[in-house]
């Protein structure tokens, strides 16, 4: 190798890895609840509930709950805990420092509320609907039958796929390079 050749490996190696950390980086979406509104007692009962409906919520994206800590607190509860605003029905230890970060990790119906007392019947709670992937619409055959042991499809191969994409189109511009130089 030239010396010219190593700076080009050496360039294209960071490109690289920049690429790379875009990627995952970019895969997770952090939503600030309510907006600049923060969590708070809101204007109005359809407050968050309109601004959930304005997001998408991928598994693996965070939620920040933006609150001066004692003010309010964050308390995931079930549906039954949300419909009522019963913290009882938590399944999680109240979040009780702000601002709080709360990963999404798992799909479906997420509901949370904030347990200090008139909070949450004044409309300051949240139920969010999150999803596994990016929507692939569900129409793509499924292979479930038989087997049982076929890998789990879907995000993993989505989040592969395009780094090695390019990875390749990076070696092939090396070898252009290389040929070049010599
Ligand atoms: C609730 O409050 C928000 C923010 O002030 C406002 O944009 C929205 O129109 C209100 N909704 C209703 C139903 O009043």
């Amino acid at each position: 190798m030239t010396a010219s050749t190593v700076v080009v490996v050496a360039v294209l190696a960071i490109l690289l890895q920049v690429s790379l950390q875009g990627w995952i980086v970019g895969a997770a979406t952090t939503h600030v609840v309510g907006g600049s509104t923060g969590w708070t007692i809101p204007p109005n009962n359809t407050f968050y509930p309109d601004w959930a409906s304005s997001q998408t919520f991928l598994v693996g994206d965070i939620l920040q709950f933006n609150f001066e800590t004692g003010m309010h607190d964050v308390v995931a509860v079930t549906k039954s805990g949300y419909d009522a605003c019963d913290s009882n029905g938590q399944i999680a230890s109240p979040v009780t420092s702000g601002p709080a970060s709360i990963p999404l990790s798992s799909a479906g119906e997420h509901y949370y509320l904030c347990g200090i007392t008139g909070h949450c019947s004044a409309g300051q709670k949240l139920a969010v609907s999150v999803v596994s992937s990016t929507p692939d619409s569900g129409d793509a055959p499924s292979p479930s039958s038989g087997g049982g042991s076929s890998p789990p499809s879907g995000s993993a191969g989505a989040l592969v796929a395009p780094p090695s994409l390019v990875a390749v189109g990076l070696s092939l511009l090396l070898v252009n390079i290389n040929n070049a130089l010599r």
